[in-house]
């Protein structure tokens, strides 16, 4: 479907290498979405490239300042900001990410940043391996996502700068970041008002001070139902077993380590929740736990282990007007134990993951799944990447 049709566009474009693909953006998005794209190119931008192709595809003068005509354009950066309904930078550049953060506003494209409600304006960076590991960089972008802009991160892959081989940085695919936009437009506003609970990543039961059980879940499927929750509006908190990777969003992130932890969290925020989405794979079992280090000369013949709350269930119980969506990962029996988990737990959804299945499961980046609903319909998600799928199934469970 196309959601972007109509949608009026403001283009940012800085002073990038990767202007040019910028060019090629701007044709996709007027010419076969037909989207009403305002460019504005930065004076940087302008070394890069002139305006002429922008205006060929965009049909439309394109802005270059704050003060360049001579007719009375007043306030030019809170207008044009107003009246549309996204603002897409690409390339973005280091230093308007920089300037964003720092609230800068010295030309007219970061004037129109900082007149910009952040979750309006979508960032798709794009710079030299070396700038975007910069660690100020990276803070500037982690403080991107806490502002709650928009963020196309960069690819892997050849760069301008060829000596230094591939990196990370590359413009993502011009195909992402139109699919990006159109998403962006799907799905804005659809949980405005709503309070979103999501738990991801494993638990850690500890059997010392030490060492601990605990397994594979990297945390990825429940930081991707974050941000597609926190993209479609929602007021979200995430509570989050410990993960390796970056959980940065434009949501509140809870950091949790036991079951134990992560019930109590859980349950404090379930209160205020309207929709309550359970990706974290919670540890069942809890070993007893010595004080201080096993040492060597006393290593126990046998471990004592307990079931952990069932957190899900203890939610059923008290579901009342919420919507509950429950994850299983299964390899045997798989629809007969979702359906009745479904059932005992009192849940509106389950998405069922078989981690033996390839691209499925733990750690990967990709995810395939059943979708079942307490009416007994079945949904069929092929293998696609956890970012997909989270849209999939915010889509489903408030469709
Ligand atoms: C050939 C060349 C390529 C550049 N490519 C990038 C780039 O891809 N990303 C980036 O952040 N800066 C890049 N820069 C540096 C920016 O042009 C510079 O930081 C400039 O001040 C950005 O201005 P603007 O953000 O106002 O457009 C490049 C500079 C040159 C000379």
């Amino acid at each position: 479907m196309n959601y972007i049709r109509d949608k009026k566009l403001l283009v940012g474009i800085t002073g990038g290498i990767a202007v040019y693909k910028a060019a090629g953006i701007v044709r996709r998005l007027t010419h076969d979405y037909q989207c009403d794209v305002q460019v504005i190119m930065t004076r940087h931008a302008l070394e890069f490239m002139t305006p002429l192709t922008f205006e060929t595809f965009s049909d439309k003068p394109v802005i270059t300042g704050m003060w360049t005509s001579g007719k009375k354009i007043s306030t030019r950066h809170i207008d044009l900001v107003s009246s549309a309904d996204g603002l897409l930078v690409v390339p973005a550049t280091a230093n308007i990410v920089g300037k964003t953060i720092a609230g800068i506003g010295d030309d007219l494209l970061s004037t129109m940043i900082i007149a910009c409600p952040p979750e309006k304006c979508i960032f798709a960076l794009a710079m030299n391996t070396n700038m975007y590991n910069n660690p100020v960089f990276q803070e500037n972008r982690h403080k991107l996502y806490r502002y709650g802009y928009n963020v196309i991160e960069p690819g892997s892959g050849p760069l301008a700068s060829r000596k230094e081989g591939d990196g990370i940085g590359r413009l993502a695919e011009e195909n992402v970041i139109i699919d990006y936009v159109n998403t962006f437009f799907q799905y804005k506003s659809r949980l405005k008002g709503k309070k979103v609970l999501i738990s991801g990543g494993p638990t850690r039961e500890f059997l010392d001070d030490v060492r601990f059980i605990s397994n594979p879940s990297s945390g990825k499927m429940g930081i991707a139902l974050a941000r597609a929750a926190a993209f479609a509006g929602a007021d979200v908190t995430l509570v989050l077993g410990p993960v390796q990777i970056p959980a940065e969003g434009p949501y509140k992130t809870l950091r949790v380590q036991s079951a134990d932890d992560m019930a109590d969290k859980l349950l404090t925020c379930y209160k205020d929740a309207d929709i309550v989405i359970m990706s974290a794979a919670v540890e069942d079992i809890k070993p007893a736990k010595s004080n201080g280090k096993i040492k060597k000369n006393a290593i126990p013949q046998s471990l004592s282990l307990s079931p952990n709350r069932d957190i899900l269930k203890e939610m059923g119980r008290n579901k009342g007007e919420r919507l509950l969506v429950g994850f299983s990962v299964e390899t045997k029996d798989i629809l007969e134990s979702s359906r009745k988990k479904i059932t005992d737990k009192n849940l509106d959804y389950i998405v069922i993951n078989n981690p033996q299945e390839e691209g499925a499961g733990f750690e990967t980046d990709s995810n395939k799944g059943i979708i079942l609903d307490k009416y007994g319909n079945q949904t069929e998600f092929p293998l696609q990447s956890k970012r997909e799928l989270a849209f999939r199934i915010i889509d489903l469970i408030t469709g």
